[in-house]
């Protein structure tokens, strides 16, 4: 526990200011056709809906990794090996990664990878109370850059960088390769890598998961406007946009955008930007995977599969990767 409170103190909160969302946001709107970055949906109202979506009875992904991870951990515990520095991107509290931190053997420390200050402590206050022999490091950075890592006092054999939730799929092809070979550079030389990553599948059952009944998911997009209507005084009509999402089969991905209703104008800190009806901003894509297309993801950022596990049918189609330098 000592480790935690001296680390708290040095952790700087790098959640993105004001005049950052700002300028992504204007720069976004003024690009043909208009996007905002997926990464601005989680503000503390954005993330709790998220954890909604994860409990939708459309949205199988979550709960499909939680089975494999549960079935597949002991066989990939045993290719890992023994007193691994596990180092997660992204805060992980959540079940997920109690499993892994369970299954490994004798893992020596915990890092989460994490921009905002807030989640990374609440992630480390979750799991330290029930792993005291792990080590818990956090650290406080943007995990799609290498990232310089705190030694443990308890010496690693290796680490293992643990990517859940095909996270990777809300990144388009060239970040994904950037984020992949800063993972490379921050896994070390004999470091492992374990991602899930969400396969491609039926058309109904993408589109579903994308647009739930309750509308948790529409909700969730429709959050982005409210947050920038809140961080930078942007004006958005809530009630004049709509949540669309729709599985594009050549391009591999769900893409999730914000249809303006009607002719309207918004302003941003006095940029004006026109939308006509049907009109729309991209915001997210959730890339889904077939093994060609992963392959020159890895390929392209010099890394190798040495394990995988699928879900077997009926079950939707999920995968987790371990990965190596090649
Ligand atoms: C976090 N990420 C992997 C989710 C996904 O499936 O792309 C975010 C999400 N967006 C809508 N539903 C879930």
């Amino acid at each position: 526990m000592s480790t935690v409170h001296a680390a708290r103190q040095a952790l700087t909160d790098l959640t993105p200011s004001r005049e950052r969302v700002l300028s992504d946001a204007i720069a976004g709107l003024s690009a043909q056709p208009p996007r905002l970055p997926s990464k601005y949906f989680y503000d503390a109202a954005g993330s709790a809906l998220f954890e909604q979506i994860t409990r939708t009875p459309e949205y199988y992904p979550t709960r499909t990794e939680l089975a494999l991870l549960e079935q597949s951990l002991p066989r990939i515990a045993q290719k890992v090996g023994p007193r691994v520095h596990v180092v997660e991107l992204g805060s992980g509290s959540g079940r997920k990664t109690t499993l892994l931190l369970e299954a490994l053997d004798g893992p020596v420390a915990y890092t989460p990878i994490e921009i905002s200050r807030a989640a990374l402590l609440s992630s480390i206050d979750h799991l330290a109370p029930a792993h005291p022999d792990i080590e818990m490091l956090p650290v406080c950075a943007d995990f799609t850059q290498p990232v310089d890592l705190p030694e443990p006092e308890e010496e690693a054999a290796r680490r293992l960088l643990f990517f859940p939730g095909s996270t990777l799929g809300n990144f388009e092809h060239d970040e994904a390769v950037v984020l992949l070979r800063a993972m490379r550079q921050t896994m070390g030389e004999d470091g492992l890598a374990l991602i899930g990553v969400d396969l491609h599948k039926d058309t109904a059952t993408l589109e579903a998961a994308y647009n739930d009944a309750a509308g948790v998911t529409a909700a969730f997009t429709l959050n982005l406007l409210k947050r920038l209507n809140q961080q930078v005084g942007s004006d958005f009509d809530l009630q004049a946009f709509h949540h669309r999402a729709r599985y594009s089969v050549p391009r591999l991905r769900i893409e999730t955008q914000l249809v303006s209703d009607r002719d309207q104008e918004v302003t941003l800190d006095g940029h004006r930007f026109r939308f006509a009806a049907g009109d729309a901003i991209q915001v997210e894509y959730s890339h889904k995977y077939t093994d060609e297309s992963l392959q020159q993801l890895l390929d392209a950022a010099g890394l190798e599969v040495i394990g995988r596990w699928d879900t077997v049918a009926p079950q939707p189609a999920f995968g987790l990767r371990l990965l190596r330098r090649r």
